[in-house]
């Protein structure tokens, strides 16, 4: 019996999960490869144990695969892991048993202070062992890996000691995590700060790449006239960041690929044109990879019976 070798289809693309397209969803039961929370939604009622939101997500989940996704954990705090968050974000990952779990690189809490942003680190050497640290007490406190996303950027600092693909790739060495790769923070952090994409993803450690996220960003003048991007996840994915999604995907393969769209909420016949969108992508990128596998198959065939035969 030959093996199959026909492009399979995985857990392909998928949508952020927002209230306003529950009914749409479970009535509908749209084509949609899965589904991402982020955990922070669904910590409340009893330590997640009930409350309408959990109803939906029961229901969803019995119907789809679902991924968690943390936003305020602040792995990078230097004040340590604040316990009872870990705790919460521990229950619900057990309760719903998702099939990722990522959380971002950056810090949001300081000295019991609770700010709204996502905020950067400094790529130093200590900041690496920190973050390598709480990575593992995350790890060890969901008995499970977790992917680390690589932020938007707006500012760097002067202390860096090491580039943000670098300090990634050790991250995910020391820790044993992955990595979620969001195209979208790639292309505004490039812009802002004036390098290419492409540079940035031809050093990002590809191997370690689980989960690709795409989002829509706005753009705002400053004084100078320059533009500077802001990761709005407001509107759709722009086209540079469909083409560099196209790019990545056709290097390493499809990778579960979700559609960010967190403000501004859009119908969800909106949401579901550009998770079709990412889907068509994938299968293009998932055709390829077939086909170039088979060619190095033949390829490496023909090669074995050219040294066999001396021709
Ligand atoms: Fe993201």
């Amino acid at each position: 019996m030959t093996a199959d070798r026909r492009p399979q289809r995985g857990l392909g693309a998928g949508a952020g999960l927002k209230p306003e397209h529950y009914r749409d969803i479970l009535e509908g039961r749209p084509g949609v490869d899965w589904f991402e929370v982020h955990a922070e939604n669904y910590m409340g009622a009893g330590n997640g144990a009930g409350g309408p939101p959990h109803v939906f997500l029961e229901r969803i989940r019995a119907r789809y695969p679902l991924a968690v996704h943390g936003v305020g954990l602040s792995i990078g705090s230097a004040d340590g892991l604040a316990p009872g968050h870990l705790a919460r974000l521990a229950a619900v990952v057990a309760r719903y048993q998702p099939l990722l779990v990522s959380e971002h690189l950056a810090w949001s809490t300081h000295a019991g202070v609770f700010l709204n942003d996502l905020l950067p680190l400094p790529y130093t050497d200590a900041t690496l062992a920190l973050v390598v640290r709480h990575v593992d007490q995350v790890q060890t406190a969901l008995g499970r890996s977790i992917l680390i996303e690589n932020p938007s950027t707006y500012f760097r600092f002067e202390t860096e000691q090491m580039t943000e693909t670098a300090f990634l790739r050790e991250l995910a060495r020391r820790s044993g995590c992955g990595l979620l790769l969001d195209v979208n923070n790639v292309f505004v952090s490039a812009v802002n700060h004036g390098f290419d994409p492409l540079d940035y993803l031809a050093d990002f450690p590809l191997e370690s790449v689980g989960e690709i996220h795409l989002a829509g960003h706005a753009a705002i003048e400053m004084a100078g006239g320059e533009a500077l991007l802001i990761d709005t996840h407001d509107r759709p994915v722009a086209d540079p960041v469909w083409e560099l999604f196209q790019a990545l995907v056709a290097r390493i393969g499809p990778r579960p690929t979700l559609i960010e769209w967190d403000a501004e909420i859009p119908t969800w016949p909106q949401l579901a044109d550009e998770v079709e969108r990412a889907a068509r992508l994938l299968q293009e990128a998932r055709e390829w990879t077939y086909r170039s596998s088979v060619l190095s198959h033949a390829v490496g065939e023909e090669g074995t019976r050219c040294a066999a035969t001396g021709r």
